[in-house]
C-alpha cells in the first residue's frame, strides 16, 4: 500500500507532525508540500492524507484552494491531520467537509497542539513553546496506531471502522473567520531597506505569490493572506508591520519540539 500526505506548512510544524506520522504508520508515505507541487497525481496512491495548520480558525486559503482544485475522488480513503497553537476551532471539521465534498471517504482525523507561529500570540506570551507535551504526542500516537490498523484492514479488504471527527465543545461553538481576516489583522508590511539584502527568500517562500523582488520586496496586499511567513523567515528580519518590528518571530520548530516528536 502506498500513501501520500499533501500538506501545507508555513513554519514547519505540520511538516514535522507529518514526518512523525510517516515514521510510525507502517506504510510507504510520500510527503508533498501543496505549495511546491500542487499537481500531485493522487490516482497512483491507495490512501491520501491531508494536513494543515489552523489559520484564523480554519484552513489556510492556499490549502483550501488546493483541495478545491482536486478532481472528484470516487471514495478514495483519506485521513486528516491538523496542527494548532491555541484552539483548533472548526479546522478539522472544515477539512472533513471539504474532503467529503471532493469525494474522499474520511477515515478519521487528529489535531495536534504545537507551538504558535503567529507573532501577535507570541507577543502576549501565548507562544506555547512547550508544545507538544508528551501527553499530546501519546494521543497523536494512539491516533496513528488506530490509523495503521485501519489501513491494515483496508489492505486485507476487510470492513474498516471510520473514526468520527471529534472537536471540543468550544471549538464546535467557534466560527471560522473570513480568509482575509489575517491579512486585515496584520496590516500593511514594509521592508527595512538597509537590512534587506535582496536575497529573494521572501518571494520564493510566499505561498500566495504576493511578493515581487524589485529589487527590494514589493508586497501585493490584495493577494496576501497574512500568513506571516515572510516576516518570520526573513534571515535579516528586514520585514515588518505597523505593530511588529524586530520580533517576536517563530523561525520554525525548536530542537526541543523536534526531539519531543522524534522520541
Ligand atoms: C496567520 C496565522 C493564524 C493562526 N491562527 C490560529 C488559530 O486560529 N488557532 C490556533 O490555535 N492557532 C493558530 N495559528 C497557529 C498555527 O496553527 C500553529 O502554530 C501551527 O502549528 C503552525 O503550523 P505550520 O508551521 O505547519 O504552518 C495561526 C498561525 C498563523 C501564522
Amino acid at each position: 500500500m502506498r500513501g501520500v500526505v499533501c500538506y501545507y506548512s508555513g513554519s514547519g510544524n505540520t511538516r514535522l507532525a507529518c514526518e512523525h506520522l510517516a515514521a510510525r504508520v507502517g506504510i510507504d508515505l510520500d510527503l508533498v508540500d501543496v505549495v511546491d507541487d500542487a499537481k500531485v497525481d493522487l490516482a497512483s496512491y491507495d490512501v491520501v492524507g491531508l494536513a494543515a495548520p489552523t489559520d484564523f480558525g480554519g484552513m489556510p486559503q492556499r490549502f483550501e484552494t488546493f483541495i478545491d482544485g482536486l478532481p472528484q475522488q470516487q471514495g478514495k480513503p483519506v485521513f486528516l491531520l491538523n496542527t494548532f497553537g491555541f484552539m483548533s476551532g472548526r479546522t478539522l471539521r472544515d477539512m472533513a467537509d471539504l474532503a467529503t465534498s471532493r469525494g474522499f471517504e474520511v477515515l478519521g482525523g487528529h489535531s495536534l497542539r504545537m507551538p504558535e507561529d503567529y507573532p501577535p500570540m507570541i507577543a502576549i506570551r501565548l507562544g506555547f513553546a512547550g508544545q507538544p507535551t508528551r501527553g499530546g504526542v501519546r494521543a497523536f500516537d494512539t491516533f496513528i496506531d488506530g490509523l495503521a490498523s485501519t489501513l491494515g484492514a483496508l489492505q486485507r479488504d476487510e470492513a474498516v471502522a471510520r473514526r468520527p471527527i471529534r472537536i471540543g465543545l468550544l471549538s464546535a461553538a467557534s466560527r471560522t473567520r473570513a480568509r482575509t481576516a489575517a491579512r486585515e489583522d496584520m496590516g500593511d508590511k514594509s521592508v527595512d531597506a538597509e537590512l534587506c539584502t535582496e536575497c529573494g527568500l521572501c518571494e520564493q517562500r510566499c505561498p500566495y505569490r504576493a511578493i515581487t523582488l524589485s529589487p527590494k520586496p514589493v508586497f501585493d496586499m490584495g493577494a496576501c493572506y497574512g500568513c506571516w511567513r515572510c516576516y518570520n523567515q526573513c534571515p535579516q528580519h528586514a520585514i515588518y508591520t505597523a505593530r511588529f518590528r524586530g520580533g517576536p518571530y517563530y523561525p520554525g520548530p525548536s530542537r526541543r519540539t523536534r526531539e519531543t516528536l522524534e522520541a
